[in-house]
């Protein structure tokens, strides 16, 4: 897989804070990522893409990465974005020379329980993986910080998240309402079963083999 996930670093801090805006735009105020690394509770992780360190011609990691098999329209779409990419007045966070990120996940973990707060992609990098890369690795984190199940809030409006979450067993298990700020939309609480069960571990292990046998390996290091 072109995508390998680490921890975050301060360094990471500004591409961290563009995805954020990209996968987030109403959110305010908007994450300190600084700071956070300085939070004990919290632990955040990045999806970066490996293809720019391992080749010499500079690409421009803002082009959105071929899924193959489009049809016209969508490469004519996809071109257009990239070539947007290109033009010399924008501004990014990224700069030549660092590791590009695709997205980041953010957990808190109290005790047992290990709170994701916050997950996003780029919006040129969704539908390759990088999500599904990011929660298997904080499922993983979770367990090797000894949590006992997972938890999240997520607007009843996002379905493409759920549908994440509850590929990896989370549940509706309660409604807080109007807690998103912006529009006062309510969120369901989803929530996993005990992550040490047996049963879990095995659909767990289960669901990291397809990833993998569909996307290919992803280095994870942290
Ligand atoms: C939610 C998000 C992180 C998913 O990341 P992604 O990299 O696009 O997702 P993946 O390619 O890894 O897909 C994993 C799973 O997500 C779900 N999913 C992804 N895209 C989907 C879509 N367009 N429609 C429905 N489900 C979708 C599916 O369950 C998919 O598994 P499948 O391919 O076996 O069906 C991404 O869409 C995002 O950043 N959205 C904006 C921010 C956000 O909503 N974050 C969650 C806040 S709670």
């Amino acid at each position: 897989m072109p995508f390998a996930v680490r921890r975050l670093v301060v360094e990471d801090a500004a591409q961290a804070s563009e995805i954020e805006r990209d996968a987030f735009p109403e959110m305010f105020p908007p994450t300190s990522f600084a700071r956070e690394l300085g939070n004990r509770v919290a632990r955040y992780l990045v999806a970066w893409r490996r293809e720019e360190v391992e080749s010499d011609d500079a690409p421009n990691p803002y082009a959105e990465p071929d899924p193959g098999g489009d049809g016209a329209g969508v490469g004519v779409r996809r071109f257009i974005r990239n070539a947007r990419g290109l033009l010399p007045w924008r501004t990014t966070a990224w700069e030549p020379g660092q590791q590009f990120l695709a997205g980041f996940l953010g957990i808190w973990q109290v005790i047992d329980e290990a709170h994701i707060i916050s997950v996003g992609v780029r919006s040129g990098y969704r539908g390759l993986g990088v999500g599904e890369l990011l929660l298997i690795s904080a499922i993983e984190q979770a367990r090797e910080h000894n949590a006992d199940r997972l938890t999240l809030e997520v607007r009843v409006s996002n379905y493409v998240a759920q549908n994440l979450y509850t590929k990896y067993g989370f549940s509706k298990r309660g409604l807080r309402k109007a807690y998103y700020a912006d529009n006062r939309e309510d969120a369901y609480i989803m929530t996993t079963g005990s992550i040490r069960a047996h049963s879990y571990a095995e659909e767990f292990r289960q669901l990291v083999a397809e990833h993998e046998q569909r996307w290919g390996r992803a280095c994870r290091d942290w």
